[in-house]
C-alpha cells in the first residue's frame, strides 16, 4: 500500500505519518507538503532516512507538480491534510484559504481521477457545521447537521467538502470525509490555543483570552484522531462523512486555568483581549456513527492527554522556541499587540 499524505509536515499530518509508519511496517508513505509557515521539516527529521518514507516539497494546488508526482509514485490512496488551518489568519487574509483548501482539493482529486485511486480521504473539520448555542448542551453536530459556516477558514473547508462529495456522485471517485473536533498534542503550532498558552505561561507572558473565555471547544488527543482516519480509509464506506469527537467539551478559560495549574503559574497572567470576529460559540460532536460502524472510541482521557501534551512541550522546547523566535514574532505583534 502506498499513501500520499499531504500536509504531513504540519501538526496532525505529521502525527498521522508517525502513527502509520509504526502500525504498518509494509506501507510506503509519501509526504507532499509546501512547507508554509505551518510546515516544519524538523518535525519529520527522525523519519527522513526511513526507507518507507519519502518527502516532496510542493503545492497541492500546482497541477503540473501533482500530476508528475502521481505519475511517478502511483499511489493507492491520498489522505489530504494540507490546508491553511488557522481561523484568525483567515480573518486577516482569506484568499490563500480558498486557493489551498478548495482549489488544492480539486487538483488532488483531478489527479486521482486521471491516474486512478483506491481511496481519496479528505480531512475536514466540525467547523463546517457552524456553532451551537452555549445553553443547549443537548445539541450536538451529527453528519446530518446542515453546513453553516462562520469564518473564511470554515467556509473554505466546507467548499472543499461539497466538492469532494460532488466528485463522488459525478465521477464515482472513491472518497471519504472525516470531520473532527479540535485536536491537541505534540507538534501543534504555537499560534493555536493550547500550545500558545503553554508557551506564554512558561515565558511568564500574558495569556490572551478572547472575549470572556466562555467559548466551548470539544478537544480530542491527536493520536485518537489518527486512529479514526486509519479506520475510515480501511473500513469506512465510500462516499460517507464520519464525525470524530471525544465528548470532551471545555470552555477556553477552563483550558487556560488547567495549563496554568499544571505549570504552577498564577492566574494573574490571564489577559482578556478583544474577541475574535464572528467567534463560534460552541462545537460539540456526536461520534455515534464512527463508533457504531467502525468501533472507534476516544480512548485518551483529556486529563491524560493534556498532561502528555504539556510534558511534550516541556521536553521539546527547541522545536517551538525555534518557531516563536522567527517570523512568528511579526504575526504575534499584528494579532495581539495591535488588537482592536
Ligand atoms: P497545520 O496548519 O498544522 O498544517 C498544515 C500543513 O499543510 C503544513 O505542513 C503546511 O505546510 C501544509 N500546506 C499548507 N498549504 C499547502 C499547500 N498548498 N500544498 C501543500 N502543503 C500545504 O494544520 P493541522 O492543524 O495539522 O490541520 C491539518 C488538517 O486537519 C487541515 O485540513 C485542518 O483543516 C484539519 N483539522 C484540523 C483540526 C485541528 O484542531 N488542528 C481539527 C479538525 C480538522
Ligand atoms: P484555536 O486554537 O484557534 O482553534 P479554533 O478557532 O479552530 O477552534 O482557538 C480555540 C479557541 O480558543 C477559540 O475559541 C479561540 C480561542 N483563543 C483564545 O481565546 N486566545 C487565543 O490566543 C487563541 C489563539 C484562541
Amino acid at each position: 500500500m502506498k499513501i500520499i499524505v499531504t500536509g504531513g509536515a504540519g501538526f496532525i499530518g505529521s502525527n498521522f505519518i508517525f502513527y502509520m509508519l509504526n502500525k504498518y511496517p509494509d506501507y510506503k508513505i509519501i509526504c507532499l507538503d509546501m512547507l508554509t509557515y505551518a510546515g516544519n521539516l524538523e518535525t519529520l527529521k527522525d523519519i527522513m532516512d526511513n526507507e518507507n518514507f519519502s518527502f516532496y516539497r510542493g503545492d497541492i494546488a500546482d497541477k503540473e507538480f501533482v500530476d508528475n508526482l502521481f505519475e511517478s509514485e502511483k499511489p493507492d490512496m491520498v489522505v489530504n491534510f494540507a490546508a491553511e488551518s488557522h481561523v484568525d489568519r483567515s480573518i486577516e487574509d482569506p484568499g490563500i484559504f480558498l486557493k489551498t483548501n478548495i482549489l488544492g482539493t480539486q487538483v488532488l482529486m483531478d489527479a486521482c481521477r486521471k491516474y486512478g485511486i483506491k481511496r481519496y480521504h479528505q480531512v475536514s473539520t466540525d467547523e463546517v457545521y457552524g456553532d451551537l448555542p452555549l445553553d443547549r448542551p443537548d445539541l450536538l453536530f451529527t453528519e446530518e447537521t446542515p453546513i453553516h459556516t462562520s469564518s473564511p477558514y470554515s467556509s473554505s473547508k466546507a467548499g472543499a467538502d461539497l466538492l469532494v462529495l460532488a466528485y463522488h456522485r459525478t465521477y464515482g471517485l472513491p472518497v471519504s470525509i472525516s470531520r473532527c473536533s479540535n485536536n491537541y498534542g505534540p507538534y501543534h503550532f504555537p499560534e493555536k490555543l493550547i500550545p500558545l498558552m503553554i508557551a506564554n505561561a512558561l515565558a511568564d507572558k500574558p495569556l490572551p483570552v478572547y472575549g470572556e473565555g466562555l467559548n466551548v471547544r470539544d478537544w480530542l488527543y491527536v493520536e485518537v484522531h489518527c486512529r479514526a482516519i486509519d479506520l475510515i480509509i480501511h473500513n469506512g464506506k465510500v462516499g460517507e462523512v464520519y464525525n470524530v469527537g471525544g465528548h470532551n467539551e471545555k470552555a477556553n478559560i477552563e483550558i487556560v486555568k488547567m495549563i496554568l495549574d499544571a505549570l504552577e503559574k498564577p492566574y494573574s497572567l490571564i489577559t482578556y483581549v478583544a474577541d475574535r470576529k464572528g467567534h463560534d460559540l460552541r462545537y460539540a460532536i456526536d461520534p455515534t456513527k464512527i463508533s457504531n460502524e467502525l468501533g472507534w472510541l476516544p480512548e485518551t482521557k483529556f486529563e491524560d492527554g493534556i498532561k502528555r501534551t504539556i510534558d511534550w512541550y516541556l521536553s521539546n522546547k527547541n522545536w517551538w522556541e525555534n518557531i516563536i523566535n522567527g517570523e512568528y514574532q511579526n504575526y504575534y505583534k499584528r494579532m495581539y499587540e495591535e488588537r482592536v
